[in-house]
Formats: C-alpha cells, structure tokens, sequence
C-alpha cells in the first residue's frame, strides 16, 4: 500500500486506460471483451487505482472501466475532464455524463490539460466546485508544472488539490526538479503516467540484468523503482502484460540497486 495525507492508503501500483474502447478521436468496441477482461483481472490482482477520461474512446473507457470494476467498492477511480472552458456547470455536467458511464462518481476529477489561455485558478475553483457537490471525494491537476502547482494553491478557496497526474519514467525526470518535492511536502498522491514509456523500458537491457536478480523483468524493475518513489504510485495500460505488472508490486529493490538504477538514469532528470 502507499498512504499520503491527501486520499490515505492506495495500491502501489494504478491501471491506466488509454486505448480501452478507442483513442481520443474515434470510438472502437471491437477489443471491449479483451479490456473488461484485463481490467478486471487487475482489480482481482489487488491494483486499486485506475485512471481513465471522459475523452479515451470517447467515454467508451469510461463504460469499460465501470463493468470491470462491477462489484470492487474499494476503488481510487480518477477521470479527467476538460471542457472548452473550465466553469463548475461545464465540470459538473460532465461529472454527471462520467457517473452513467461509470455506473459511480469517479474518486477523484481532474483537468487534462491546462489550456494555454485560461486562468489556472478558473481551473482548480471548478474542480473544488465538484468536490463541493459531491460528484467527485477528490479533485487534481494533470499536466501540471510546478509553478502552475504553486499557483494552484493560492486558487483554492477550501478545499486544496489532492492528486497531480504528470508524465514520469526513468527515462522522463523532469518533475523531480519541483513538482514531486512539492507534491511530499504537501502529502499528495502522485500518478505517474507512462511508467513504461509505452513499452520502451521493457526493452532495456540494464534494467534486465538487475531485474535477472530478483527474478522479475525489465519492466517490474522500472515500475518498482518508481514505486519506491515516496507518494508516487505508477499508471500503467496493459492489455497482455496484466499479471506481470502486478508483480511489479509487493516487493522492493535493495537501497543499492535502486541508487544503482537512479545513477544509471540521472541524465534524465532535466527541464
Ligand atoms: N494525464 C495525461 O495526460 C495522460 C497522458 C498519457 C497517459 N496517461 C495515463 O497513463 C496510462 C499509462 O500510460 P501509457 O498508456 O501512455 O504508457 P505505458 O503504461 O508506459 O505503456 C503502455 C504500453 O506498454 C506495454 N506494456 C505494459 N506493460 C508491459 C510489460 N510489463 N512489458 C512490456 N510491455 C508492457 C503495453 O502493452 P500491452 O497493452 O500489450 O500489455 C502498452 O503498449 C494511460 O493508459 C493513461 O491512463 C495520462
């Protein structure tokens, strides 16, 4: 389990799903079966946290995730939204589409993006205006810099962000500088999504050989590494690799190994 001050104890490790029932542009059920089938075996493997968007299938991942998580109360289910303009009606509306589509209020709303001409505060008082409502426990921000983070902050009225969602992998570090020493200040969860980088890390040969150690792959090496990360808990979309990514939880590398591994990648921490 990972506990943070904002949302309490999750699993170790989140399912993200994007490209369950189609991509940002068109709807495709012909694969429904194949997703149910690895969501849910996720759910029954202990991986708790799911993240999901109005926008992937165009709400058909939505659906799927609400049938394969049929029956599991114990879900951290996080949706993104993103409106053509962030104001608590147009958050609230598509909060009520996402519940028909869930079968339940998702856990936790967020923004996708920030879009480059709105207020970040327009933003986070729409998102805290859900929450207020009750159409969501929780609200956070994806895509989110530090400054913008900061900021944020100062936006909310009384109800503070409780989850960032931004693109974090061995080989993409750029939140270290500061958006994840502000995220452990404050006690936030924080989703990584693209732990794999689609695949790509699965494919390292210096992850292999450590991972030959402890009898786990490249891929459960990259994932337990950032697990190890205090208040990060990875995202990541399988459709074939369902049991081996669960067992990229429940164990850790040895201190050494993971500096080993954090020397190894550190050019990869820049702006
Ligand atoms: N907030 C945002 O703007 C944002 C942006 C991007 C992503 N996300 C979220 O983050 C989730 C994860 O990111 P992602 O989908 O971009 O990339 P990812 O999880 O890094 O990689 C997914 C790809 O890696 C493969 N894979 C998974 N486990 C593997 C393993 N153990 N060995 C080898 N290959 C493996 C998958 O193949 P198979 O399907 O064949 O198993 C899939 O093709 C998304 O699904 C989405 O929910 C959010």
């Amino acid at each position: 389990m990972k506990c943070v001050r904002s949302v309490g104890c999750v699993s170790e490790l989140g399912v993200g799903t994007f490209g369950a029932g189609g991509d940002f542009w068109t709807e495709r059920p012909e694969e429904d079966y194949l997703w149910i089938s690895a969501l849910r075996r996720a759910l029954e493997l202990g991986i708790k946290v799911v993240d999901t968007s109005e926008l992937y299938g165009r709400g058909r991942a939505e659906m799927l995730v609400g049938i394969a998580g049929a029956g599991f109360d114990d879900l951290l289910i996080v949706t993104k939204v993103q409106p053509p303009r962030f104001t608590a009606d147009e958050v609230a509306g598509r909060l009520y589409a996402s519940r028909e589509r869930l079968k339940r209020f998702p856990t936790v709303v967020m923004n996708h993006w920030i879009p480059a001409d709105s207020d970040i505060c327009d933003v986070v008082q729409s998102l805290e205006a859900a929450v207020a409502k009750g159409l969501a426990s929780y609200y956070g921000l994806s895509n989110v810099s530090g400054r913008r983070l900061e900021a944020a902050l100062t936006c909310a009225r009384r109800i503070e962000p409780a989850v960032v969602e931004n693109h974090y992998s061995l080989i993409y570090r750029r939140d270290e500088i500061d958006v994840l020493p502000l995220v452990q200040k404050l006690g936030l969860l924080y989703l990584a999504y693209s732990p794999l980088e689609r695949g790509l890390l699965s494919l390292d040969p210096y992850l292999a050989s450590v991972g030959a150690r402890y009898g786990k792959s490249a891929a459960q090496v990259a994932l337990n590494w950032l697990i190890s990360v205090p208040n990060v808990v990875p995202i990541v979309r399988a459709l074939r690799h369902v049991e081996e990514n669960a067992a990229a939880a429940g164990w850790r590398l040895s201190p050494q190994d993971w500096e080993e591994i954090n020397k190894r990648f550190i050019q990869y921490r820049h702006g």
